[in-house]
């Protein structure tokens, strides 16, 4: 069922999410590998971190966005509601760009069917945006989504760096048979699952086509904005609100309640300067 954990295999993605898990640099040679394709034999040693990617690895490719998507989704990392009904399901990953270094800030808005396949076309269950935090990590909690005639078992995803193109894409599931019959389905969008307890968690590292440069950090090139302006951490902004940071204004581009850390200089996918 599992293709990883019944092998014996550890991915090169698990090696890279413990190295990130224990303060190791942003690295390198490990990441963006499809599951399936790429992994380590057990006793296999991992390259060593290099400060670019350089093995082949490319950006997560793109999937069409289908009929269901809808823009302003709320901002929840859990897409439970009471009496949801379903299979637990958590996504954990990392979003990286093209030098291998995690992207902070990255914008994830995903939607998926219910567990008997229907997507909300009138509301917003099952559909939510969150960011990446300061190592570049998300965490999903939702449903193990139903089928639906015609496609095999899918998550939808947009990904967003802060200022870039959005990367719209779908994640799967391995081991299910309408993987083999679906024409959209791309084996380098496997997540990793694995069993816990009656739910399921899964693993998969975005890699977007944004340049890194190897050059100082982010934090030692940040500069400290002049206080001041209208704008203010929890506030809940819509779409179209106007505020003002640091001299200059800005216009909110996505629905959520402003923290610290996403002043508007700091997230572009959620604020154009004006
Ligand atoms: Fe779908």
């Amino acid at each position: 069922m599992d293709n990883e954990t019944s092998t014996g295999h550890v991915t090169r993605k698990a090696v890279l999410r413990a190295a990130l898990a224990a303060g190791i640099a942003a690295p390198t040679v490990l990441m963006g590998v499809p599951a399936l394709a790429r992994t380590l034999a057990t006793g296999e040693v991992a390259p060593a971190l290099t400060p670019e990617c350089d093995d082949g690895d490319d950006p997560t490719p793109p999937q069409t966005e289908g009929p269901y998507f809808k823009p302003n989704s709320p901002l929840r990392s859990s897409l439970l509601e009471s009496g949801t009904a379903g299979v637990r399901l958590t996504v954990s990953g990392y979003v990286f760009g093209l030098a291998c270094r995690p992207i902070a800030g990255a914008l994830l808005d995903f939607w998926q069917a219910d567990t008997n396949g229907a997507y909300d076309n009138t509301g917003f269950r099952f559909r939510g945006h969150q960011f990446t935090d300061a190592q570049g990590a998300f965490r999903l909690t939702t449903i193990v989504p139903g089928l639906y005639p015609g496609r095999t078992r899918h998550l939808h995803v947009k990904v967003q760096a802060p200022g870039r193109p959005v990367l719209t894409s779908q994640l799967y599931f391995p081991g299910e048979p309408r993987n083999n019959t679906d024409s959209i389905f791309d084996a380098r969008l496997l997540m990793s699952v694995r069993d816990a307890g009656g739910a399921k968690e899964a693993a998969f590292d975005f890699v977007l086509n944004v340049p890194q440069n190897p050059g100082p950090s982010p934090t030692a090139t940040a500069t400290t904005q002049p206080p001041g302006g209208s704008w203010a951490a929890g506030t809940a902004y819509r779409v179209g609100d106007r505020v003002t940071y640091g001299g200059p204004a800005y216009v909110c581009l996505q629905a959520h309640t402003g923290q610290a850390g996403w002043e508007p200089p700091n997230v572009p996918a959620l604020w154009r300067a004006v």
